[in-house]
């Protein structure tokens, strides 16, 4: 079978990690030969691609990013191009494809399936943000909260020696998973995550205040770059933008609020603040042990699929099992903070 592959997205620790899992098991197991398809969809769209083999990837596991490249590309974005991307799948004499992404990249190939069901597709799921609802955790996400709470004990120490409050801006997107598991990993005094809107003063200055005139010196918080500030309980709040500029998929940069929240502490409660946006550090670099092994897995089991005949499936970590489910359902919704969590994220403040 000739195999092509392909990382579509923001990129993410852990990448590397399903290439060599899906060549090794592919090549080794199945006979399969794969060949790379760069810059995501974008190669697809335009023939850029390379033969991979086993010397392609046998050193990669430990290295960031992605050996195939990345872009925003979306090959459905008009229905010529979703012509042209299941034109040069049958062009480049492929039996299927292996597509590792996010929700943009993982409905992009469902929709290009449901127009050709003779485009096998298996997807892979992917982000840092690990908001995706096919899958119980996504790769690159463990190695993006360590990255987190790492840098958050260290602005500690910094906040402490200066009797400073240090606001941190996470990413995450419109999930607060990261912001989340990195404040409570770093004890951040206050966490504060888009599935929540929030009251500037009742959940930000006045635990501030009460906390400083208790005698705390110093003080981190944790925010999402889309926690949102309430504007009425009925309505779904203000989001911050570096930009308002769209990607192909319609997203908008989100981003600023850590400076704007380290502004309105310094001001209103005469505290003072320095805000740290964290930003692509959090993406960048080599991935966790625990992001290799699932990466791994993910790679074995989207060859393995292919091999059975697979298609219009993705695989996915269930309890501690990596199967294929359907992408039908599962690539729809994004997967966000449930309630449980919300209600133990404010239990450290005092
Ligand atoms: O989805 C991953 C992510 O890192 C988000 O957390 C963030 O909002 C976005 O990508 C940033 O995208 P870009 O790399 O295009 O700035």
């Amino acid at each position: 079978m000739k195999v092509g592959i392909l990382t579509g997205g923001g990129d993410c620790p852990g990448l590397n990690g399903v290439i060599r899992g899906a060549l090794y098991r592919g090549i080794l197991n199945h006979d399969m030969e794969f060949v790379g398809l760069k810059f995501g969809w974008r190669g697809l769209l335009e023939m850029m691609y390379r033969p991979l083999g086993l010397d392609d990837v046998r050193e990669i596991l430990p290295v960031g990013g992605t050996i195939l490249r990345t872009s925003r590309t979306n090959p459905t974005k008009t229905e010529e191009d979703a012509r042209i991307a299941l034109a040069n799948f049958h062009e480049l004499g492929l039996d299927a494809l292996i597509a590792i992404g996010g929700e943009d990249t993982l409905g992009a190939a469902y929709r290009l399936w449901q127009m050709d069901d003779s485009f096998a597709v298996v997807g892979v799921p992917k982000t840092i943000d690990n908001d995706l609802s096919g899958t119980d955790i996504t790769f690159g996400f463990d190695t993006a909260i360590n990255i987190a709470t790492e840098a958050i004990d260290r602005l500690r120490t910094t906040a402490r020696s200066h009797n400073r409050v240090i606001v941190v801006e996470l990413m995450g997107r419109n999930a607060g998973w990261i912001t989340m598991e990195a404040g409570l990993a770093g004890s951040a005094d206050i966490i504060l995550v888009p599935e929540k809107p929030f009251d500037l003063d009742k959940d930000l200055l006045e635990p501030l205040k009460e906390l400083h005139e208790a005698g705390r010196e110093y003080a981190i918080v944790a925010v999402s770059e889309g926690a949102k500030i309430e504007v009425d309980e009925d309505v779904d709040g203000s989001l911050f933008f570096q930009d308002a500029e769209r990607d192909e998929f319609g997203h908008i940069r989100l981003g600023g609020i850590g400076k704007i929240l380290s502004n309105e502490i310094e001001e209103r409660i005469d505290w003072e603040s320095r805000h740290v946006v964290l930003g692509h550090l959090q993406r960048g670099g080599a991935p966790t042990a625990f992001d290799r092994v699932l990466s791994t897995r993910f790679g074995i089991a989207a060859a393995d699929a292919v091999a059975e005949g697979k298609s219009g499936v993705m695989v996915s970590l269930r309890g501690t099992d990596v199967i294929a489910v359907d992408m039908t359902d599962e690539i729809k919704d994004i997967r966000r903070l449930s309630q449980n969590w919300l209600d133990i994220k404010d239990l450290f403040r005092k």
